[in-house]
């Protein structure tokens, strides 16, 4: 195949992505088959055209990413500028992260130490390697390289589990060999109920798992809890507020550290960190997304001075190798990112972004539950900030989602257990286009409540 031109029309974009790329949770059969490619060209705030012309309302901000909206110069511009190679622009991000999570968490978060890696999969690799032996939720997403597919219950085949399974079955379904653990998030749709003690809540149902899970492995192996405050692909599930503050008691008793993967949620919920919903400090933040609002790509691990000095007191001044932490990435702290990262955090800062989140997300979700709530195929309707959820009664998310996207233009997702649609708009999408947004959710999933109750009422016929 001839290499594509500048003129490149849609039909040979096509046939160019069939023939050549490999897409991420992608298969070929999904390149060939009734999903239909969409290629972006350009974008302004809220809006995306495509290839063809047509415009669609972007309720996703990139994945996830853009809170500042499509096509703003201003970060183009300082990154065009940014063209010498110093190291600068990262001891400046460094400095102000700290300063943010010690702003949010003034007790524990003072003198924080900050890593930078190129995004969030690679920062819980390294909040990892502080730990061997972790508990986390069920129905989280913490990247897919191999440590966190790990993780996922659901996707696990594609890391540790496989890798032991290959060795010996048995190692690996033996306790005393097993990496992770998981726990039910607590929440009134995820947690399971036959779980749950007479008398106990949600959060006080979870805390108990984490801690008889903790002990179940003992605790002596046992590193590290790991969570997202809110879940973005679990579809915007925040925690129970009795959760958090117990499950640091329980962490802190048995020396276990919390580390918040918060690479989704950063600058999402109202908040900077998801954390400060709850009012309970993690030893370890994760971030990463809205860091540089997509612009390029940056993520952060922040620990407490804490963990600073007790990892890295050496009784001498003479360093062994095995003092030193072995990690390390090719693009931490590249300057051309570093200083958009700089510009983004400016740009949210001074303009008051965090509260208007908080705003905009409250008047998004009363929006989406006028619309939505009482149709049949929908169960919640729930938002933090603009974390926004739709979770429905079975699995169709993936087939609302292409209806959304290709009839009417709207782009949001469908989670990966397809039970969800997540919405995470940017700061700058206007009342009148998130409407449309919703109108859209609305016409779609209300036709689908009328094909549903058809399918049934045959169903009954027979
Ligand atoms: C909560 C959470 N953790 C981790 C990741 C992985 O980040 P990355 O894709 O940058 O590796 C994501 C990505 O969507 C995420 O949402």
């Amino acid at each position: 195949m001839a290499a594509l031109k500048e003129t490149a029309t849609y039909e040979d974009l096509k046939a160019s992505d069939e023939a050549h790329q490999m897409h991420g949770f992608g298969h070929p059969l999904m390149q060939k088959g009734p999903r239909q490619l969409v290629v972006f060209e350009s974008g302004d705030g809220a809006m995306l055209k495509d290839v063809i012309g047509k415009e669609y309302l972007d309720a996703m901000a990139g994945i996830t990413v853009a809170h500042l909206g499509h096509a703003r110069k201003d970060l183009a511009q300082v990154a065009f500028e940014q063209r010498n190679l110093t190291k600068n622009n990262a001891i400046k991000v460094c400095e102000r992260l700290s300063g943010l999570a010690a702003q949010a968490f003034p007790e524990n978060m003072t003198g924080s130490r900050v890593y930078l890696t190129a995004g969030g999969g690679e920062g819980i690799e390294a909040a990892y390697h502080l730990a061997l032996r972790n508990s986390f939720f069920r129905n989280y997403y913490p990247g897919s390289t191999f440590i966190p597919a790990s993780m996922q219950p659901e996707l696990s085949d594609y890391g540790w589990k496989r890798w032991m399974e290959g060795h010996d079955k048995s190692v690996y379904a033996s306790n005393s060999h097993r990496m992770f653990s998981n726990i039910d998030p607590p929440h009134e749709l995820f947690m399971d109920k036959s779980k749950m003690k007479e008398g106990e809540n949600l959060g006080q149902a979870a805390a108990r798992q984490l801690e008889k899970g903790i002990l179940q492995e003992n605790p002596e192996t046992v590193a590290a809890f790991v969570f997202e405050p809110v879940q973005g692909d679990g579809g915007a599930v925040d925690m129970h507020r009795d959760f958090f503050p117990l499950a640091q008691k329980i962490c802190k008793k048995h020396g276990v550290l919390m580390i918040a993967d918060e690479i989704m949620a950063f600058a999402k919920t109202g908040h900077w960190a998801g954390m400060e919903l709850y009012g309970v400090c993690p030893d370890i933040l994760v971030i990463s997304k809205g860091l540089t609002s997509g612009y390029l790509p940056m993520g952060a691990v922040i620990y407490t001075n804490d963990i600073w000095k007790t990892a890295f007191n050496n009784p001498s001044t003479k360093l062994m190798m095995s003092d030193v932490w072995q990690h390390d990435y090719t693009w931490s702290g590249h300057p051309v990112c570093a200083v958009v990262a700089l510009k983004n955090l400016d740009r949210i800062e001074n303009e008051g972004l965090i509260m208007k989140c908080a705003g905009r997300g409250r008047t998004f979700l009363e929006v989406l539950k006028k619309k939505l709530e009482g149709l049949h195929v929908v169960q919640q309707v729930r938002g933090t900030g603009v974390m926004l959820g739709v979770d429905l009664i079975s699995v169709i998310a993936t087939d609302i989602e292409q209806k959304v996207l290709l009839e009417y233009g709207v782009i949001l997702r469908a989670n990966t257990n397809k039970h969800c649609l997540l919405l995470t708009p940017p700061y700058v999408m206007t009342d009148e286009q998130f409407e449309r947004v919703a109108d859209a959710l609305y016409k779609v999933l209300s036709s689908w409540a009328t094909l549903a109750e058809s399918a049934i009422s045959k169903s009954r016929q027979h």
